[in-house]
């Protein structure tokens, strides 16, 4: 946990923008895999964790704004759980970690409930997405499970993006935390990668290190040589010469703070000059836009800028052709960059993602975009001093989807497809890196750059 005053600001500060009501946070129960006593390793709620910091199960979290009190609700180990889980701190103990004096068993939540629904006062909640945690404020609130998303309050969704997008110095020393692991991850991934081995056993080595820095992966890892899927969560091929091995992989601390890199790299250790070509234009991608990220840029002319770039170099390869500016215009450039620039970062892999990317991603000046590719960018609004994010452009030759555009023309003015079927086979490359917004412009997250160039990637993969 941080600091007990750092929970006691946040809560402050949440006051100040909820003006009125009572405030819910539910924490997380356990998740059974297949009985109830054989769980997932638990996972609080990022919220939850948020404001309290308590990473236990079967807590939750009451601020009333009116009555100006903080509450928490849970029960005491009896001695069942100190047999078998040893001592376990108090409720008073947890509460006071939190800075909360005010301490209540679990079930008389609903008694606090049900007496500020008879008082007409509103209950402000997020939106649930676990199903056990939407069947309890079901029978909390008397709100059929369906309808739960539509009373969820606008107001505190706006609120809670307001704080949690600017991360504070501690939020940035754990996310290095993760980033520092995450460097330690994919460079074990390249110096393990060699044709004639399955993938699963780089990605079970790989996780494990997040696991030995004491906490796990921030989402389960995408690692395959069929680099032209997004997000592959099969590990199940055997490396072969001539492919490229794809690691989209991050850390979660104990704290909970996430990274999430990738790295693309030849199974045999070494480019080769077809692979080259188009590898550098992602990584000329990637570098320009931590370049021009910074506070007040909108990160969708960020990602304009790198789509740019990715339309010109493979313009310069003759895969498209015509105007670069019309192409990116026309959205041309998504059949090879068909998702977005990034995304939030923070306790969350896709922070907020719970929240609606409507609120976390974009706001009242600038809205989502409905053209395909730019459609899946997460994060678009303008940029702001220490929100952390992802910077992540690739370039994909994904078969189904370059037959679609070439038998329905699809933009067949911009693309060489004669050209582009000799590639049917290249895979896909993604280069993700982690940044924070800074005065002037941005950093890049992690005590080192997890090596990039084709000189530091074959340096690695060769040691
Ligand atoms: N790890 C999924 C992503 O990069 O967004
Ligand atoms: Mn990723
Ligand atoms: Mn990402």
């Amino acid at each position: 946990m941080f600091r007990t005053d750092i929970y006691i600001n946040r809560r402050n500060a949440l006051r100040n923008l909820v003006p009125s009501g009572v405030i819910l946070f539910l924490g997380h129960a356990e998740s059974p895999v297949n009985y109830p006593g054989n769980t997932y390793r638990f996972r609080q709620d990022s919220n939850f964790l948020y404001f309290f910091g308590l990473n236990l199960p079967r807590l939750a979290g009451v601020i009333d704004i009116e009555e100006e009190t903080d509450c928490l609700y849970g029960d005491d180990p009896d001695i069942e759980d100190i047999i078998w889980t040893g001592n376990l701190p108090s409720m008073e103990e947890l509460a006071a970690r939190a800075g909360i004096s005010s301490v209540w068993p679990y079930r008389d939540l609903r008694i606090k409930l049900l007496s500020a629904i008879r008082k007409g006062r509103k209950i402000h909640f997020a939106p649930p997405y676990r199903g056990d945690s939407k069947i309890i404020l079901s029978e909390l609130l008397g709100i059929r499970i369906g309808e739960l998303d539509n009373y969820a309050s606008k107001k505190l969704i706006r609120s809670i993006v307001q704080l949690r997008s600017e991360k504070e110095p501690c939020e940035i020393e754990e996310i290095e935390k993760a980033c520092d692991t995450g460097y330690e991850m994919h460079t074990l991934a390249m110096r393990l990668c060699k044709p004639g081995i399955f993938e699963y056993q780089i990605t079970g080595v790989m996780e494990g290190i997040a696991g030995a820095a004491n906490g796990m992966t921030s989402f389960p890892s995408i690692q395959s040589q069929n680099s032209e899927i997004l997000h592959n969560h099969s590990h199940n091929n055997i490396l072969q010469s001539g492919k490229m091995l794809v690691t989209d992989a991050g850390a979660e601390t104990y704290m909970g703070y996430a990274s999430d890199f990738t790295r693309t790299i030849p199974v045999d250790g070494k480019f080769t000059a077809k692979q080259l070509d188009i590898y550098n234009i992602v990584l000329a991608a990637n570098n320009l836009a931590q370049e021009i990220a910074k506070p007040g840029t909108f990160y969708f002319d960020v990602h304009i800028a790198a789509a740019k770039v990715i339309a010109e170099g493979l313009k310069n390869v003759g895969l498209m052709k015509g105007d670069v500016d019309d192409a990116v215009q026309s959205g041309a450039h998504a059949l090879f960059f068909p998702h977005g620039l990034g995304h939030m970062m923070g306790l969350d892999v896709h922070d907020m993602e719970d929240l609606g990317e409507k609120y976390v991603g974009y706001d009242d000046e600038i809205q989502r975009s409905t053209q395909f590719g730019t459609a899946n960018l997460r994060l678009g609004r303008r940029l702001k001093k220490n929100f952390v994010l992802t910077v992540e452009p690739g370039i994909y030759f994904i078969p189904a989807l370059i037959a679609k555009w070439e038998t329905e023309k699809i933009n067949s003015s911009f693309i060489n497809f004669r050209k582009v079927k000799e590639y049917l086979d290249f895979g896909g490359i993604r280069l993700e890196d982690n940044i924070v917004v800074t005065d002037e412009g941005c950093r890049r997250l992690g005590q080192k750059r997890i090596p990039i160039t084709k000189e530091e990637v074959e340096e690695e993969m060769n040691k």
